[in-house]
Parts: structure tokens; C-alpha cells; sequence
């Protein structure tokens, strides 16, 4: 396993890449998760897209478990989110592409979503509370959409602003 750099906005890899969807579930790919994971708990964050270590995969990895609680690694490959609930809820979010930014983002309360394991096997899931936030947010990672993207254009602005002049101030030292 390997800690892998994590793209931060406004590079453009994060935003013009359709991730494309995974062939074969392999240990080539079952590497990759696990790279994913190890740079995910490394950042600290709870959940990580392929894309955000630049592989435009349709792989997500998460861990909601709790800081007292056993690790609880769910792997997503080619995720697919089924029905949306048309009541939305308001959760604050935050991304490791975007750092220390955080705010409240509305997305739909619940949803299922479909996806296929580490094994390759399918599965179904229903989501609520942070883990229907959390998967939402991820799988927008993998259409190339950030969730600043739902904030109103002039903060979004704001914080590119923001992160572009942190990113000349590290690259000049
Ligand atoms: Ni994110």
C-alpha cells in the first residue's frame, strides 16, 4: 500500500475528466482501493475518490466509522445512485481537493445506491444521514463536480480564489 498526493482544486483534473467505469474487479484494482484507503485515513478524511489521486476511475473508497469505533472500509466500484428522495436535508460538508473550507450543502436525504464490492460482487445500499451525503458527494467527484459547485457562485469564487493564491505562495518557497 502507498500514500498517494491528493489533487486540490482549482486543478483542472478534478473538474474536466468523466471518470470511466471499472472493466474487471482484479487485484490491479483491489491495489488501487487500498492505496486509496491508506492516503484517505492519512489525510484524515472519510471518503475518497479515485480521481482525487488522479486515476479517473469509477472507484470510491469511505469510512464513517467513529474515532472510537473498529476501522469500517466500504469500497464502491462503478457506483450507481438510485433512487433520490425528493425531501433534501442540509449537512455541512468538506473535501480533501478542497482544503479547510467547509460548509452546508442540501442534497436528497436518502438514496440506494448500487455498486460492486472489493470482491467484484454487486451490492445495494440504502442510505441516510452521512452516508447518503457522503456518497453523494463522492460520486459527484466522479462527473467531475465538487461540492463547492452547489454553493452560490460567489463563494465558490471566493475559496478557488483562496486555494489558487495558497497554491503560488507553496510553489514559490
Ligand atoms: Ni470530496
Amino acid at each position: 500500500m502507498a500514500i498517494r498526493e491528493i489533487i486540490t482544486a482549482p486543478d483542472g483534473r478534478l473538474r474536466k475528466v468523466l471518470s470511466k467505469p471499472v472493466e474487471r474487479v482484479d487485484d490491479a484494482l483491489r491495489s488501487l482501493m487500498d492505496d486509496m484507503l491508506e492516503t484517505m485515513y492519512d489525510a484524515p478524511g472519510i471518503g475518497l475518490a479515485a480521481v482525487q489521486i488522479g486515476e479517473p476511475l469509477r472507484v470510491i473508497v469511505m469510512d464513517l466509522a467513529g474515532a472510537d469505533e473498529e476501522p469500517a472500509p466500504i469500497y464502491f466500484v462503478n457506483p450507481e445512485i438510485l433512487e433520490p428522495s425528493d425531501e433534501v436535508t442540509l449537512h455541512e460538508e468538506g473535501c480533501l481537493s478542497v482544503p479547510e473550507f467547509y460548509d452546508e450543502v442540501e442534497r436528497p436525504t436518502t438514496c440506494r445506491i448500487k455498486y460492486l464490492d472489493y470482491e467484484g460482487n454487486e451490492q445495494v445500499l440504502e442510505a441516510e444521514g452521512l452516508m447518503a451525503t457522503c456518497v453523494q458527494h463522492e460520486v459527484d467527484h466522479l462527473e467531475g463536480v465538487l461540492f463547492i459547485d452547489h454553493l452560490s457562485r460567489l463563494k465558490r469564487d471566493r475559496v478557488l480564489k483562496k486555494l489558487k493564491k495558497e497554491q503560488r505562495l507553496a510553489a514559490a518557497e
